[in-house]
């Protein structure tokens, strides 16, 4: 059977750079604070002047895999595409890439699984390749987090935390037998998919809401966060998939040579790495200097892990992500 592998990676980030200390002009909040709570220091948000949006990041995420992969766009034969931020309410963003390639008229996938839509994405396209149904997966995650929050005391909670930006993989089949995605591992639980979300562009009351009402003490156009109650089940979550996967393939938390996990809090990745008993060279975080960028994290820390020279030939990498929904996931990799 053909196996899936990752033949070249991309990101983007926009250029302005929002410091802690330039929130605490926006907001009652403070450098010290959000460092300790979860090692954030600064984000990229987009310059709306600049036309970002996530489709364009997407694309310039995309062009960079292409070419690492030594591919052209016109290679490309499909298109995946995970963020919980798209564009327009519909299209998804997917067919907005494929036009800003300039690609034919091939397939386009829109996934909704916020912080683990970039491993339903990969999990997807594994299939695909592992099918012959396509031979170059473009895979990207990007959100644009800072044109929605509330960022006043009042959504401090959340806003401090999300960040802009885009990654992207290119998936080709391999046959060799060890290499490429060796398992993948996805769950939700929807009874608590209002701890974590933005209920207000929704069908049952959006234009009522949005035209009529114009209350602003609507706080429903805003992500709402849980915190507390979403930190202890993804520290849990985390390791049960990671260890989910370990298991399937016969493999020990000593044999990982690079988990990323999602970016989400760098104390939920400190806590995970402790608890697995792994050193600091076995986990990739960069949330330090982007936030958490939901979809997008996974892959640009992969796409600057790959820069680094932090993954080998022949290395096992996981990924493993926990979100909204809930949704959680994970996946092993052999480099
Ligand atoms: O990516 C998807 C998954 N997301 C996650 O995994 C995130 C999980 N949750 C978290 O990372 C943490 O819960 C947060 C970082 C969001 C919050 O940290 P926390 O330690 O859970 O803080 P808290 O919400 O319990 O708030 C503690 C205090 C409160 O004040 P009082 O009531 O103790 O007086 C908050 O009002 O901190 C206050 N606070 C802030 N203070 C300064 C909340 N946000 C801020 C802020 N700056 N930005």
């Amino acid at each position: 059977m053909l196996h899936s592998r990752i033949a070249g990676t991309g990101h983007y980030v926009p250029d302005n750079v929002v410091t802690n200390d330039d929130l605490s002009k926006m907001m009652d909040t403070n450098d010290a604070w959000i460092q300790e709570r979860t090692g954030i220091r600064e984000r990229r948000w987009i310059d709306p002047k600049t036309g970002d949006s996530p489709s364009v990041m997407g694309t310039k995420a995309a062009r960079m895999a292409i070419e690492n992969a030594g591919i052209t766009a016109d290679d490309v034969d499909f298109i995946i595409f995970a963020t919980l931020s798209p564009d327009m309410y519909f299209p998804g963003p997917g067919v907005q890439v494929q036009d800003q390639l300039g690609i034919k008229e091939i397939g386009a996938l829109d996934v909704r699984n916020q912080c683990s839509g970039f491993l339903y994405g990969l999990s997807v396209a594994d299939k695909f390749i592992q099918t012959g149904t396509y031979k170059n997966i473009l895979l990207i995650g990007s959100e644009n987090h800072s044109g929605g929050l509330d960022k006043t005391t009042r959504g401090r909670g959340v806003s401090v935390i999300f960040g802009d930006g885009a990654g992207a993989v290119i998936l080709q089949p391999t046959e060799e037998k060890d290499k490429g995605v060796l398992t993948t591992h996805l769950h939700s639980e929807g009874k608590y998919a209002k701890e974590l979300a933005l209920e207000g562009p929704n069908t049952g009351h959006w234009v009522d809401k949005m035209i009529a009402e114009q209350d602003p003490e609507d706080t429903s156009y805003y992500p709402y966060m849980n915190g507390n109650f979403v930190f202890k089940h993804a520290v849990t979550r985390f390791q049960e998939v990671i260890h989910e996967a370990l298991e399937a393939t016969g493999h020990q938390p000593s044999d990982i040579n690079l988990l990323i996990p999602h970016q989400a809090n760098l104390r939920i990745s400190q806590y995970i790495q402790a608890k697995m008993g792994l050193a600091d060279e076995q986990v990739f975080n960069n949330i330090q200097k982007y936030g958490n960028t939901t979809a997008a994290s996974i892959p640009i820390a992969l796409s600057e892990a790959v820069q680094e020279g932090r993954l080998k030939n022949g290395d096992l990498l996981c990924l493993a992500a926990f979100g909204s929904g809930f949704t959680w996931g994970s996946t092993l990799i052999r480099w």
